[in-house]
């Protein structure tokens, strides 16, 4: 087909996030951020008082919550049905709340397999049906996709940077100009989130055929051309 599929994996701090969303808006394809659905049915389970300790509860709750993705790079968005309401979940996914919490849930296999199918759900529809003004094709980021979600991309990507870099850039994402104490518990929580997540996805080595690219000495815009670049070497 047409359609590009660009997968792109990374620990956190390594800028996949927003390195994905401007290259998917550069090459005129959707974006998905398959975190923001990890953290949205996070939010959920939380809302509803559910266990965490419980695999089996936490998996059956999250099948009945209908995730709507919005994947548009420019604004992407995430909002789960609640009691046949739509709650825009944009924001609240990036409390410190859900950060605290969605390791767990992203470690609940039943969970995995109901995400991942959604998310080659999604990625089917943007190259089938793009949305108008659109290409076919995705760019999708997060832990497994190189690996388990979409294995079959045309170009998959592992976005890596020293740690030092990647804890100095997410502080700063997060706290803006924060005092020492809140930075230091910044990076306490993003090096446990790293190590927890490593137990569950390979994000930390490059698959066989995975491109690494490394941002430590790149800044944003030469870390999306990096990307640009690899995507233009292989299709
Ligand atoms: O990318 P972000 O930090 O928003 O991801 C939030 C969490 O979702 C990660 O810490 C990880 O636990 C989980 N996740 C995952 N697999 C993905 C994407 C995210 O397990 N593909």
């Amino acid at each position: 087909s047409t359609a590009l599929v660009v997968a792109v994996d990374g620990p956190s701090g390594s800028g996949k996030s927003s390195v994905s969303r401007a290259a998917a808006a550069a090459l005129g394809v959707a974006f998905l951020d398959t975190g923001a659905m990890y953290r949205a049915v996070t939010w959920a389970v939380l809302e509803a008082g559910v266990d965490l300790s419980d695999a089996e509860a936490v998996a059956a709750h999250v099948r009945t919550v209908p995730l709507v993705v919005g994947t548009d790079p420019q604004a992407p968005t995430v909002a789960a049905v609640v009691e046949g309401a739509e709650v825009d979940l944009t924001e609240a996914v990036r409390t410190a709340r859900v950060t605290a919490n969605v390791s767990a849930v992203a470690a609940v296999p039943a969970v995995r397999q109901d995400l991942v199918l959604r998310q080659r759900t999604l990625i089917e529809a943007a190259c089938v049906a793009p949305e108008p003004g659109r290409e076919p094709g995705i760019v999708a980021e997060g832990r497994d996709i190189t690996t388990v979600v979409a294995p079959d991309a045309d170009v998959r990507v592992l976005l890596t940077a020293e740690e030092s870099v990647r804890l100095a850039r997410r502080a700063q994402q997060d706290l803006g100009t924060a005092d020492s104490e809140a930075l230091a518990a910044t990076r306490r929580g993003i090096v446990e989130r790293d190590r927890v997540d490593s137990r569950t996805t390979a994000f930390t080595t490059a698959a066989d055929g995975v491109v690494t690219v490394d941002s430590t000495a790149l800044d944003f815009d030469g870390t999306v051309a990096a990307v640009l670049d690899v995507v233009e070497r292989r299709v």
